[in-house]
């Protein structure tokens, strides 16, 4: 188990679910650096963890985001979880796909629990108004040519309230939207259920529709706004991204796409 201490370690019963794999095989863990470091370290091990294995932390104290940011959450509060997928029926030329369909999940599951619209700030982070909500970081492990594993790495404020503005000033949770407290089990079984329905969509090449969708819920799509472009403010229209995963913005009427290390929102 490397570095991870303590080591309080239960994996929850459950085998109620139909799917292939459902949240059947969750692993929680009472305290871990990160979840996706627990994965990664699991998967350098000879006896591999099946495809669909949830790592669950309930105090998740050096939690990383995107673009080696700070994945900060309180003990207890939050959904700090990695799922292990094997995607080697992708190319990995197609990356891309596999965040749409992780994206796309998570939009339904919130929506349907906030019964408000979600949006995903490209290229995932989850957003409800202006407030980000949770944030995604899928971690790839190739073998030559073959994707052999990805890491998907998922956080979601739930029942915290309190959050430092030094890290994100735009921050929300569901329990500051919905006023309530929520069983964090309960809302993992209900996120599987629509990640393995996407993740299966994905599989019987539903990638049109679901890319569809991951375009209509992109925040600010249509929209003027600033962006920073080379630490250079510029006024753009978002207008959607490409099938690889670039962003795209219109500049007076000529597109240009974008790496994630290239631009960033103005929020
Ligand atoms: C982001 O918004 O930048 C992505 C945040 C991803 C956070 C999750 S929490 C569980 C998993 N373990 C980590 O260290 N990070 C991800």
């Amino acid at each position: 188990m490397g570095n991870i201490t303590p080591l309080t370690l239960f994996v929850l019963q459950s085998n109620t679910f139909s799917g292939l794999f459902d949240c059947r095989n969750v692993i929680t863990l009472q305290r871990v650096s990160s979840t996706n470091e627990f994965l990664k370290e699991e998967l350098s091990k000879s006896t591999p963890l099946p495809e669909g294995t949830v790592i669950m932390a309930v105090d998740q104290y050096a939690g990383r985001g995107q673009k080696g940011t700070v994945w900060q959450s309180e003990p207890g509060k939050n959904l700090t979880v990695s799922l292990l997928l094997m995607p080697s029926f992708l190319d990995p030329k197609d990356q891309f796909r596999l965040t749409v369909a992780i994206s796309i999940a998570l939009v339904q599951w919130l929506e349907t629990l906030l019964q408000t619209p979600v949006r995903i700030k490209w290229p995932n982070d989850m957003y409800v108004g202006n407030q980000k909500i949770g944030g995604i970081l899928i971690e790839n492990i190739l073998k030559g040519k073959v994707w052999k594993s990805a890491i998907i790495g998922i956080g979601i404020n739930v029942n915290q309230t309190a959050f430092d503005p030094a890290i994100d000033p735009h921050t929300t949770s569901v329990k500051q939207i919905l006023q309530k407290d929520f069983d964090l089990t309960e809302l993992l079984t209900d996120l599987c259920v629509l990640i393995e329905q996407e993740y299966e969509g994905l599989k019987k090449a539903a990638y049109k529709s679901q890319f569809a969708f991951y375009t209509q819920h992109l925040y600010r799509l249509g929209e003027s706004h600033p962006f920073l472009v080379d630490g250079v403010r510029v006024q753009g229209v978002l207008s959607g991204v490409t099938e690889t995963g670039r962003l795209q913005v219109d500049f007076n009427g000529h597109i240009v796409d974008f790496d994630i290390k290239e631009i960033a929102f103005v929020v």
